[in-house]
């Protein structure tokens, strides 16, 4: 049965601000790596989406948020141009010249392309990039599906826009509201050049416009963006890690795209002034789906479906927010049926799930005071991202670690996740 828990009793689940934590261990780890302070700390968090999956690229709506585990960049500006990096974190160092770009030798580690490919695309767009001195380190879990990678870039953009400022400026004077926008394409083109995915723009635009206690409901088209506030009386958002990443992802990924865009194609010979899945309403799609392969049926089906839960979504959670009461009302119950039914779309038509996120989603929904459950970032293994009353956390954590270790083999992960802001930049000064 359910039973109220305690504060102490959810200490082993509940998350803390521990990026005060994080930013004087970067410090101290740069300090041993350089001799001396950095002059400050670039941070960028990861995401997690609670609806809204593979409609970024098909020019529709998502609503994120970002959570309290970052990438973090502590930094310092050099005299030449070079670029000298560490990551204690996988023991691993890469140095590159800003004038040789952009070139990738064949040892630079992987996760050193990603800042290869920003420090490109800035120097690129005509911005003013120099040498740096740079230690890398992040608690963001690498390929679960909660943007690890988007989170590097948008740290690495941070860490060589913020080095040649002379001033301490805040982040906003840094970067204001329209460059943010800017930066978010230019990271989500170190994807597609440097990386080779052909993702949409949710992550980037997340990391850096995250607000605390807020999801971000986006417009993918347009970059149009509204803050709603997460009162969700009582509940927490819940993270589950499968820990199994499938090696197709990326090419899988890369696929459904290419499908999305093979649907539009053939569809607009019936439906007039179309350009993307986003300008399609279900009825007229209903009318003319048998004009497409099977596959690509299916695909866009749950693409379209999906944009309208989207926009669903949204309007109940703002429903629930005029009427705040500590009970979960209606509003409440039907944000988290829209959730199960965005899971259910991508395992059966858009087919990005897995045994691993089936079962975390099965087992989470059979729970009392889960109010909803589903896959969560591109699919292929990954996470789960779940609605939980706080008096079923306990029974929660227990069921899902058992079942799915009876299961898989494997013990998954945990995380009760704190909404937190987007990317920022801590000074020196402050670090001290
Ligand atoms: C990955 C991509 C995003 C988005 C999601 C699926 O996270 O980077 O752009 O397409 O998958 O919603």
């Amino acid at each position: 049965m359910n039973k109220d828990v305690s504060d102490s009793d959810l200490r082993s689940l509940r998350t803390h601000d521990q990026q005060p934590n994080r930013i004087a261990s970067i410090t101290q780890k740069f300090e041993e790596t350089f001799g001396s302070l950095p002059t400050f700390v670039a941070s960028a968090p990861g995401r997690v989406n609670l609806i809204g999956e593979h409609t970024d690229y098909n020019d529709g709506y998502v609503f994120p948020v970002a959570i309290d585990k970052y990438i973090n960049i502590a930094a310092r500006q050099r005299t030449d141009r070079h670029v000298t990096l560490h990551a204690p974190d996988v023991n691993d160092s890469w140095k590159f010249d800003l004038d040789a770009l952009p070139s990738i030798p064949q040892q630079a580690p992987a996760w050193s392309h990603y800042l290869i490919g920003v420090a490109s695309l800035l120097q690129a767009s005509g911005r003013k990039v120099t040498g740096i001195d740079a230690v890398i380190t992040g608690d963001v879990p690498i390929g679960a599906g909660l943007s690890s990678s988007a989170a590097l870039s948008v740290s690495a953009t941070l860490a060589f826009l913020t080095a040649p400022s002379e001033l301490e400026a805040p982040m906003e004077a840094l970067v204001s509201e329209s460059d943010k926008k800017e930066l978010a394409a230019l990271c989500q083109r170190v994807e597609h050049e440097f990386a080779g995915v052909n993702c949409g723009i949710m992550d980037q635009m997340i990391s850096l416009l995250g607000r605390e206690n807020h999801g971000l409901f986006l417009d993918c088209r347009s970059l149009e963006y509204e803050h709603i506030p997460l009162n969700l009386a009582g509940h927490y958002i819940t993270i589950c890690n499968t820990k199994v990443k499938r090696e197709l992802a990326t090419s899988e990924y890369n696929k459904r795209r290419a499908e999305c865009e093979r649907g539009v194609e053939i569809l607009r010979k019936w439906i007039s002034g179309i350009s993307s899945l986003r300008d399609i309403a279900l009825t007229d799609f209903k009318k003319h789906e048998e004009e497409l392969p099977m596959l690509t049926q299916k695909r866009c089906r749950y693409v379209i479906e999906e944009n309208t839960r989207v926009l669903d979504a949204v309007s109940v959670l703002k429903a629930h927010n005029q009427q705040i009461t500590k009970k979960t009302d209606e509003a409440l119950i039907q944000f988290g049926r829209l959730m199960n039914a965005s899971h259910n779309g991508l395992r059966d038509d858009y087919e990005v799930s897995c045994k691993e996120l089936d079962l975390l989603t099965d087992i989470a929904r059979s729970i009392t005071g889960v109010i909803g459950s589903r896959m969560t970032g591109a699919g292929f293994g990954g996470c789960t991202v779940s609605i939980v009353h706080k008096d079923a956390l306990e029974t929660f954590q227990t069921r899902v670690k058992k079942e799915y270790h009876e299961q898989i083999g494997i013990e998954p992960e945990i995380y009760l996740c704190r909404v937190g802001d987007g990317a920022q930049v801590f000074w020196s000064t402050e670090l001290s």
